[in-house]
């Protein structure tokens, strides 16, 4: 088992991800169906979070009870697709703070390009999760890891919806450190970085644009 990837077999995703790949399925349904897988994908993400203990009193006697432990866990999404994943997840764990990463591919050097960073105070102390639907080549989820790290986060994961081996490679050299969850791993990238079979273009799917 890879430690360094795990896939969310749960039919419930998987129904919702069949039903995401195929290409008349509307922007209206695309965009609820990716709230919804989002939010499975977050129990599976959080599934090992520090706990700690509180006194509460129910109405019949005082208890220790579960809760999280440490400062509130910090969601990055990678523009602009990721802002697809951000909202089921808040929904879920409403107290999350919030950062965005926006890259650009420069067509020359084919590298990422950063226009765009934000992220919340005390990344060192928090639990980051980095969010993008599409992990492809895996060159801007790792060029954003780096950003993050940059800025002290030290415990990081990185939650996709699909992911192809190159990319899955690709973060494994540049951040072993950093766990993937995704629902499915797929065949192969096409010569233009698509993935296979895929979904198409997963922000101009959500948002409707061409
Ligand atoms: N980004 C997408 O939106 N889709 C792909 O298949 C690859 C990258």
């Amino acid at each position: 088992m890879d430690q360094h990837l795990t896939i969310v077999d749960h039919p419930l995703v998987q129904h919702k991800l069949t039903l995401m790949r195929e290409k008349g399925t509307s922007t209206a349904v695309f965009r609820q169906l990716l709230r919804e897988i989002s939010q499975l994908l977050a129990y599976e993400v959080t599934r090992k979070l520090p706990m700690t203990t509180k006194k509460i009193d129910t109405p019949l006697v005082e208890m220790d009870a579960p809760v999280l432990d440490g400062r509130k866990l910090a969601l990055i999404s990678i523009l602009r697709a990721g802002n697809g994943l951000l909202d089921g997840m808040l929904e879920l764990i409403p107290s999350a703070r919030v950062g965005f990463v926006g890259l650009y591919r420069d067509e020359e050097t084919l590298q990422p390009v950063q226009y765009y960073y934000k992220a919340p105070d005390h990344l060192n102390e928090r639990l980051v999760i980095a969010v993008d639907p599409m992990l492809a080549t895996g060159n801007s989820s790792a060029a954003a890891i780096d950003l993050l790290k940059q800025a002290g986060a030290k415990n990081i994961r990185f939650l996709c919806l699909l992911a192809a081996p190159e990319g899955v490679a690709r973060m494994k050299e540049a951040h072993p450190d950093v766990p993937i969850v995704t629902a499915a791993l797929d065949e192969r990238l096409n010569e233009v970085g698509y993935i296979l079979p895929g979904l198409g273009d997963a922000g101009d799917r959500m948002f409707g644009t061409k």
